[in-house]
């Protein structure tokens, strides 16, 4: 396991979830993620699907001691590269094409590149990536087809992130292959609209609090 890829296991280690944001309003960033790591949730995947959402990344950056602040739904290299230069300490994607992997070879940040299927896992464990986000998750198979691809994948991670809730978390986090999960339930819509953030202090410490797999080995 390459440097970068190590220091993506110490951010995906250091809680349970991750709480995938896509934030709107600005101001709301820096509330949020104090509110998420008041909680215990660390590693905070702000996604690029708003026009917001790189200046949340640089605001968390810069006011929200605690935590990593990764940048999410990037879908090329320039947005790889805005989002390194924003700050953030990690990205993920829905997917890989050959130019994103290129633009992530030169990164200074590490990345979690999604996957669906088997042969996706493969070519990027032959770049030497094996921590991988499974996307999305329970349309993809869910924890079935994660179980499956245990014994034939032994040296594969995964991050299952889409349709991850309350109700599977925690089978989700008792698979071996399973190094964390992802989600944006930790953060519902009308909880960031109306400040409540004592609720997603609340959620965030459920989350936090989930336990993972004991067979699986960092
Ligand atoms: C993602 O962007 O990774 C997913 O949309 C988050 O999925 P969820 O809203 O089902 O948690």
């Amino acid at each position: 396991m390459g440097e970068k890829e190590e220091r993506l296991v110490r951010v995906l280690t250091a809680a349970p979830v991750v709480p995938v944001l896509t934030i709107e309003d600005r101001a709301t960033a820096v509330p949020l993620a104090r509110a998420l790591v008041a909680g215990g949730l660390t590693a905070l995947e702000v996604t690029l699907r708003t026009a917001a959402g790189l200046d949340c990344i640089r605001a968390i950056k810069a006011e929200v001691e605690g935590c990593n602040v990764g940048a999410g739904t990037v879908l090329d290299a320039r947005q790889m590269e805005e989002a390194a230069a924003a700050g953030a300490t990690f990205m993920v994607s829905p997917g890989v094409s050959p130019r994103l992997l290129a633009a992530a070879r030169d990164c200074p940040a590490p990345f979690l590149p999604g996957v669906a299927t088997a042969g996706e896992a493969m070519a990027l464990a032959e770049e030497g990536m094996t921590i991988l986000k499974f996307f999305p998750a329970e349309p993809a198979g869910g924890i079935a087809y994660l179980k499956a691809l245990s014994a034939p994948l032994p040296g594969i991670r995964f991050c299952p992130t889409g349709g991850v809730g309350p109700k599977n978390a925690a089978d989700y986090l008792a698979l071996g292959n399973v190094i964390c999960v992802g989600g944006s339930w930790v953060a519902p819509g009308e909880a960031v609209a109306l400040g409540n953030w004592t609720r997603i202090t609340a959620l965030s410490k459920e989350a936090s609090q989930l336990g993972r797999s004991h067979n699986a080995v960092y």
